[in-house]
């Protein structure tokens, strides 16, 4: 933590807390994500006194924590890498990679700091200074769903799957970027980690269900955005446009590409715009 001016804390998490800092090299404004693996390195610990758990499996358990952690800064840094950007636009898309320490028991993730609204403030923010009928709104909700389905479309582009989209892990930037934070349950599909669970017989299917698991994600996502803002029977504020279709769609088995996802939505939004 000697590098980092501590500015806030900013969120809470199942493993630990993220601050706002500030390096004190390059004055950046930074995330640092600090996951706390004590509470579970004590529940194994409590097994194997208890007699439930060989020595052997309570360390492989702890490995486990450890390995789901840096399997996040090893997705974040072969994707995104700010040290050395090998593609400036992943900076459009997701969060990039820092730095990262451990110290005792807790491994610590530093990011670029986006500065924006998660996407559930973004949509609360719509709801409250919109009116459900007017076409601005619809308009900014379409848009944001291209946005998302385009950061999407780079990781999966790219051979990772995130596998934790809601609109807690997306922050809308003022640029209009929606970018993808969180990378806890990402992998990159051609590593052994991702498919572990596994055998090679069913790689080549898992592969299509774990990009098809990101559109069902997206689709969850987007209904209940529309159902918060204009209730139960939200597409009656979209007739006439085939969303409700579009949307369904991305939750059955065969979903569309995500470039066809974002054409259909910059037709329907054409048509909205006409
Ligand atoms: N790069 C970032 N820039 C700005 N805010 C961020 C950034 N990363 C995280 N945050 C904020 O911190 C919150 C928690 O971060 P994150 O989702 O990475 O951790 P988490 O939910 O605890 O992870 P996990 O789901 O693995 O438990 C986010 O919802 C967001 O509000
Ligand atoms: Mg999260």
């Amino acid at each position: 933590m000697d590098n980092y001016n501590i500015i806030k804390e900013i969120g809470k998490g199942s493993y630990g807390i993220v601050y706002l800092a500030k390096s004190k090299k390059s004055e950046r404004e930074v995330i640092i994500k600090e996951v706390d693996l004590t509470s579970r390195i004590e529940k194994e610990k409590s097994k194997f006194m208890s007699g439930t758990m060989t020595e052997n499996q309570m360390n492989q358990n702890i490995k486990k924590f450890q390995d789901i952690v840096y399997n996040e800064i090893s997705v974040l840094q072969k994707l995104c890498n700010c040290l050395e950007l090998q593609d400036k636009k992943c900076l459009e898309h997701m969060s990039c990679f820092i730095d990262s320490f451990k110290d005792q028991n807790k491994i610590y993730i530093v990011q670029n700091y986006i500065e924006g609204l998660t996407y559930s403030q973004f949509a609360k923010y719509l709801k409250t200074n919109y009116k459900k009928e007017d076409k601005t709104l619809k308009i900014f909700l379409l848009k944001s769903m291209i946005g998302i389905t385009k950061s999407v479309k780079y990781i999966h582009d790219r051979g990772v799957v995130h596998l934790d989209i809601h609109d807690e892990n997306i922050i809308v930037e003022s640029s209009n970027n929606f970018i993808l934070i969180d990378f806890g349950q990402a992998c990159f599909l051609e590593e052994k980690y991702c498919l572990s669970y596994h055998t090679p017989t069913t790689e080549k299917h898992l592969i299509k269900f774990l990009k098809r698991v990101d559109l069902d994600l997206m689709g969850d996502m987007f209904q209940s955005i529309l159902t918060i803002i204009y209730g139960r029977h939200w597409y009656r504020f979209f007739l006439g446009t085939d969303l409700e279709e579009l949307l369904d769609s991305l939750i059955t088995d065969e979903p569309p590409s995500l470039d066809e996802v974002i054409d259909r939505l910059e037709y329907i939004i054409k048509r909205f715009s006409t």
